[in-house]
């Protein structure tokens, strides 16, 4: 079978987080493995609201086919939003509805890599762009991520040996790690790729998320021609929907619709109505404000659990946003191995190694707190310590914090 597969398809492996996610089906499992938000964030009444009016007022065109760049009141919604809220210079004509911004990365591959073309990405990286990208057969360079962002001598040497379509990274509330880049990092790397034909791939569908601190001006307000932004409605109204959107510049806009036709004529627009529908009629700044309020309570109570039982060998991210935080285990301990002594306990999370592209073994791992309970989040934080000292007490070597983050 696998010689009939196109070459592309040969390396490409199932998601190693829906493998896990398999697992963790169970209603037994506690799990800080996928990235889902919190069932209580849905607003189910106000959806149901939103649909029954929308077929009532325009069943006809809300059940039809539509355009493929998507519903114009949609995308003037988010355009607005865009130029109020982060000064972009931007109308709808920038901005492409897509199946979730998942299917946005998607479509960025499709009209920019050749096979074997070179792109930059974050180390560890976010694993859905990494999949997407190696259904086109990139070529990686990674970054090492640092506290405020990609550390700035890598990124300059991988630009210049390594001339690369795009750099892609998720800048606010990073995924996996949680870390925000600052702004002087972000001024720092559009002086590095101005004057170049390297985009900037921004995907921000954490970026609404943010629990405290000041919003750091998204890259498109820096480098306008070359930034791609993404966005999403997944992680702030539902991930459900399946609606996400590419906002750029008009010609690469262009050139997505042709390859959003291809791909499935255009984004569900039913979805899409309702969607505006909810959105003219309920306040989505009320409603970001209640996730914020739930996920930062859970952050606080998961940051403060880690401070409480784990070995102090070990590290972790402490986000001021998104959904995720990054730990660090001692060199040596391998995240997999501490996983499977967690999963005995039916405690599940995601090892660091799927978010590389060049290693495994890796001693980091990621940590979801949006979707469990105040006692699921007490009880797993301190069965994970106990698989980790487990390791800890047999690791050989002494144990020195792992740098490769
Ligand atoms: C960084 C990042 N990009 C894209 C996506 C895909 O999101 P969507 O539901 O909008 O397709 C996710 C999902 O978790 C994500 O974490």
């Amino acid at each position: 079978m696998k010689e009939c597969l196109a070459k592309r398809m040969r390396n490409v492996n199932p998601s190693f987080v829906r493998e896990i996610l398999k697992v963790t089906e169970k209603p037994e499992i506690i799990s800080f493995a996928g990235g889902l938000p919190n069932p209580k964030s849905f607003p189910i009444k106000e959806i149901n609201q939103a649909a029954q009016k929308v077929l009532t007022s325009d069943g006809a065109s809300a059940l039809q086919y539509s355009t493929t760049q998507g519903d114009i009141g949609l995308r003037e919604f988010i355009a607005e939003r865009y130029r109020t809220k982060h000064g972009l210079d931007v109308s709808a004509k920038n901005i492409l509805i897509t199946n979730g911004s998942q299917q946005g990365l998607d479509l960025i591959s499709k009209i920019f890599l050749n096979p074997g073309d070179p792109v930059v990405i974050e180390r560890p990286g976010y694993l859905g762009a990494i999949q997407a990208m190696s259904m086109f057969e990139a070529t990686f360079r990674s970054v090492s991520l640092e506290n405020e962002g990609v550390d700035l001598s890598e990124f300059k040497e991988a630009i210049a040996d390594y001339l690369p379509k795009f750099f892609y990274a998720v800048t606010n509330f990073n995924n996996p790690t949680g870390i925000t880049y600052s702004a002087e990092r972000k001024q720092q790397i559009a002086n590095c790729l101005q004057k170049t034909n390297i985009f900037f791939v921004e995907d921000n569908p954490y970026g609404e998320l943010r629990f405290f601190g000041e919003d750091v001006p998204l890259m498109y307000s820096y480098l306008p021609k070359q930034t791609i932004l993404l966005g999403s409605f997944s992680k702030t109204i539902s991930p459900g929907l399946r609606l996400g959107w590419v906002c750029a510049d008009e010609e690469i806009i262009g050139k997505l619709v042709i390859a959003e036709q291809v791909a499935s004529l255009h984004t569900n627009s039913f979805a899409q109505k309702v969607i505006l529908q909810y959105l003219q009629d309920n306040d989505l700044d009320e409603h970001i404000a209640k996730i914020q309020n739930m996920y930062q309570q859970k952050r606080d109570l998961m940051v403060a659990e880690l401070e409480k039982y784990f070995p102090k060998e070990v590290e972790f991210t402490r986000p001021e946003g998104g959904m995720f935080l990054w730990v660090t285990l001692p060199k040596g301990i391998s995240a997999v191995e501490v996983f499977q002594e967690a999963i005995k306990q039916n405690i599940a999370f995601v090892p660091g190694d799927p978010f590389y592209v060049d290693k495994n073994g890796v001693s980091t791992l990621r940590l979801n707190y949006t979707n469990s309970s105040d006692e699921q989040i007490q009880r797993g934080v301190r069965a994970i310590t106990k698989a980790i000292k487990k390791f800890l007490r047999e690791c050989k070597i002494n144990c020195v914090s792992d740098n490769s983050r």
